[in-house]
């Protein structure tokens, strides 16, 4: 039986940490899906649509990797997906304790449903959206930790050259 498996998160924007789990994900899976929330309380940087997009590019040269995106829950999307495999990434034991929070309420809303953690390759783990977003917006070299297609979104959303 063919193992799909889904990479759900905000991706606002993707990071060299996520394309490392996706890259991964992608040898582990026969297919895999990056699922990006779609999250009408968190206005984002980047709208759905472009955070898709980004990741798209980045991921264009691995065949068995689908970009989507899912509102609601993601045991529902799951479910629509014919998916039982949720990939998270795991930078620092910091993350753990939400991430575990996460996975029983997940196991709970739907019992067939496992989730798997990758640990972030070590030169990722300081990695976050957010800390991309922060430094990029003041000017900062973001170049060297997220992918190309991201360093040009950021680049023109913060109207630099
Ligand atoms: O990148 P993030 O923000 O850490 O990703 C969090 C995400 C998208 C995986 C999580 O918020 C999620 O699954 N949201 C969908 C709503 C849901 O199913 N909630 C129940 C589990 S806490």
């Amino acid at each position: 039986m063919s193992k799909l498996a889904v990479y759900p998160g905000s991706f606002d924007p993707f990071t060299n940490g996520h394309l490392d789990v996706t890259h991964r994900a992608a040898r582990i899976f026969d297919r895999v899906i990056v699922a990006v929330l779609e999250n009408p309380r968190k206005d984002g940087l980047f709208s759905i649509a472009e955070r898709q997009e980004i990741i798209k590019e980045s991921v264009v040269n691995l065949s068995n990797v689908e970009v989507d995106s899912f509102g609601g829950l993601l045991v529902d999307y799951m479910r629509r997906r014919g998916a039982t495999i949720i990939v998270k990434g795991l930078r620092a034991v910091s993350d753990f304790e939400w991430e575990l929070l996460q996975a029983h309420v997940n196991r709970q809303l739907a019992p067939g449903v496992e989730t798997l953690f990758i640990m972030t390759a070590t030169r990722w783990s300081f990695v976050s959206s957010s800390m991309v977003k922060e430094v990029a917006k003041h000017g900062g070299d973001v170049s060297e930790i997220v992918p190309p297609s991201a360093l040009q979104a950021l680049r023109a959303k913060f109207g630099q050259r």
